[in-house]
């Protein structure tokens, strides 16, 4: 395919604006697929995807386009997640592309999301055409989104397509914007083959699949080609692109973008953002690779029953084939057992994967209260000299005397929200140690920019967010660095002894209120004893919560008193199994039904 008849693009959007119907409609129009297939929304296939309509994985399809002018055209369309914590997939995909659609729900408006997006996009040199989606709607004011668009984005939007995916509306003028006003990619095709690797995934048939987007060059089935990171070499035994079914092409030229197989057995083996060349007649200069991401979220996961770890090992694993980007190491706790602690890009990300091992791999699980990486700078000891550790689990707290600083990590969030639940929101954020750096107002809502804790939003901001503002305010945030914090890790101690599954850190201001309310729910959590049970929270030995548990007031075995022998031996067997279910912390049984309640609530 010619340069100039190349158009290679991605849609940003906000979550539910309408990006994937869009597109599934572009691929209707250009002859991608029947009716029948589109019954379902193509691009999204995963089932947690389709239940959710949140777009995982980045994917491509090739549409073949006659235009108005006469001439055919391909046009690449890069699907991309609108969700936060996949901000990195955005970024890799946008890098592949000349333009952009910026779909903008007609009744919505801007909301936080398409902002990071389009800033993304803008840095990448795109060529942006907003696009006003849901114009069939009642509710839809399109002359005040352009307005929007302009005031709020800085775009020009006079001549924004308005546009209705479900009902079919302004399709061609969107494919029409998309020949005319985004650039055709540029590449000399006789220099040796310079590729970007855009993603990987694996697939049970193909092997491992690489996205890619030729940026010199010629791509070529049988060609010996090198990952210019490790010196890697494969073998290319299938070039193709899909559309969105798998089609196999001969080559792929400067400019176009497919994928290929070439006998890679894991993911692993490839690099996002790495050079693919010709092994044989290198390019002499890598592109700028991405930069690699880091899970922010840490927590641990357990089966509830102990015989499911290595199903779980397993399922983990399976998991990690298709998402480089989540980690996970065994790790041992004397309440939950075996289990791992594993790293998400952030809470979504946590809870789809959490979901996935549930639902597709049949697994029970309690999982730990979510915590952040914290710095820890220690001074040096015995047998140490001072250093700097990475901190992913509050139970592996080194000793205090040691700490002589904490860090943690800042994000900066962008947030829309109606007028009228300004006051609430602007009360979270201050309560959650957020430092307010800007406010101001778009057509009756306030765009507020806020810096604040990483820990203090992994919890339960976003839900608390979207509950004060009934789900009208949007959310969107990017990491700053870390930033000195006044950390503590506070214990619980359930009869003297410490529980480290409900260890957390926190902030000393926020330490005591945090305890009072766990040993209250502990309280309502663990069963009775023959004996009073103190359950404390504590920081370093100073204890800064407590509450007692009352001792029972007779013996299960008093009810049969005088009773027959079989019945009391009965009676004690049955309190034995109960027991098996129990973890045993100084000398007190808690159940696990009592871990997962107080952990739940985090
Ligand atoms: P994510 O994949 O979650 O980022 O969402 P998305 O932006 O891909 O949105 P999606 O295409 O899944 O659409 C969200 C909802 O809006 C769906 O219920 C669509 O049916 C609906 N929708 C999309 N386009 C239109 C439209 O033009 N008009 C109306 N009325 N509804 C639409």
């Amino acid at each position: 395919v010619p340069l100039d008849r190349i158009r290679n693009f991605s849609i940003i959007a906000h979550i539910d604006h309408g990006k994937s119907t869009l597109a599934d409609r572009l691929i209707q129009r250009t002859g991608g697929l029947s009716d029948r297939e589109m019954s379902a929304q193509v691009l999204d296939n995963m089932d947690i995807e389709k239940e959710r309509g949140i777009t995982i994985k980045a994917q491509t399809v090739r549409l073949d386009y006659k235009a108005r002018d006469g001439k055919d055209y391909v046009l690449n369309l890069m699907d991309t997640p609108g969700h936060v914590d996949f901000a990195y997939e955005v970024s890799r995909s946008l890098a592949a592309c000349e333009g952009a659609l910026l779909v903008v729900d007609a009744a919505q408006g801007v909301e936080a999301q398409t902002l990071a997006n389009v800033y993304q996009s803008i840095e990448h040199d795109h060529e942006i055409v907003p696009v006003i989606n849901k114009i069939d709607l009642p509710a839809a004011e399109p002359d005040k989104v352009k307005k929007e668009i302009e005031d709020i984005i800085g775009l020009p939007a006079d001549d924004a397509v308005l546009a209705s995916a479900k009902s079919g509306i302004g399709i061609d003028e969107v494919l029409e914007a998309i020949v005319q006003r985004i650039p055709a990619p540029k590449g000399d095709r006789t220099a040796p083959l310079k590729a970007m690797l855009v993603d990987s995934w694996y697939d049970p048939y193909l092997g491992v699949v690489i996205l890619v987007r030729v940026v010199e060059g010629v791509l070529k089935k049988g060609q010996q080609i090198m990952f210019m990171q490790h010196g890697t070499q494969h073998l290319v035994d299938r070039v193709a692109c899909m559309r969105p079914k798998l089609e196999q092409l001969g080559e792929l030229a400067a400019g176009e973008i497919g994928i290929i197989t070439a006998q890679i057995k894991e993911v692993s083996q490839t690099r996002v953002g790495d050079t693919i060349t010709d092994a044989k007649k290198p390019t002499a200069e890598a592109l700028p690779g991405f930069k690699e991401v880091q899970p922010v979220v840490f927590c641990g996961l357990f089966p509830v029953d102990a015989a499911d770890f290595e199903k779980l090992r397993e399922s983990l694993y399976k998991l990690r084939l298709n998402d480089a980007s989540f980690s996970f190491e065994a790790e041992s706790s004397a309440a939950l057992g075996f289990g791992f602690r594993c790293g998400f890009l952030g809470l979504l990300h946590l809870e789809i994967i959490q979901e996935r091992l549930t639902r597709e791999y049949d697994l029970d699980l309690i999982t730990t209260a979510p915590s952040v990486v914290y710095k820890l700078s220690l001074s040096h000891s015995k047998y140490e000299d001072a250093k700097v550790i990475e901190l992913h689990n509050p139970a592996d707290m080194p000793d205090p005397n040691r700490i002589e600083m904490i860090e943690e990590p800042w994000i900066e969030a962008t947030i829309y929200v109606p007028d009228e639940y300004l006051g609430s929101l602007l009360k979270l954020c201050q309560d959650r140690r957020g430092i307010q750096k800007n406010l101001t107002y778009v057509g009756g809502r306030a765009q507020i920019t806020y810096e604040l804790p990483l820990n203090e939003v992994v919890f339960d901001f976003y839900d608390r967010l979207k509950s004060i503002s009934r789900g009208y305010a949007s959310f969107d945030y990017h990491q700053i660095g870390h930033r000195e914090g006044d950390l503590v890790k506070m214990s619980i101690m359930v009869n003297g002894e410490p529980v480290d599954a409900l260890s957390m850190i926190v902030h000393r201001a926020a330490a005591e209120a945090r305890g009072r309310h766990m040993c209250e729910r502990l309280k309502d959590l663990i069963p009775r004893h023959m004996f009073k049970i103190p359950v404390q929270a504590a920081i370093g030995g100073k204890v800064i919560a407590r509450e007692t548990i009352a001792a029972m007031r007779k013996d299960v075995t008093a009810k049969c008193y005088g009773g027959d022998a079989t019945r009391k031996r009965k009676l004690l067997e049955k309190q034995k199994e109960g027991k098996k279910r129990m973890r045993e912390y100084g000398n007190v049984n808690i159940p696990q039904e009592a871990f997962i309640a107080a952990l739940r609530m985090g």
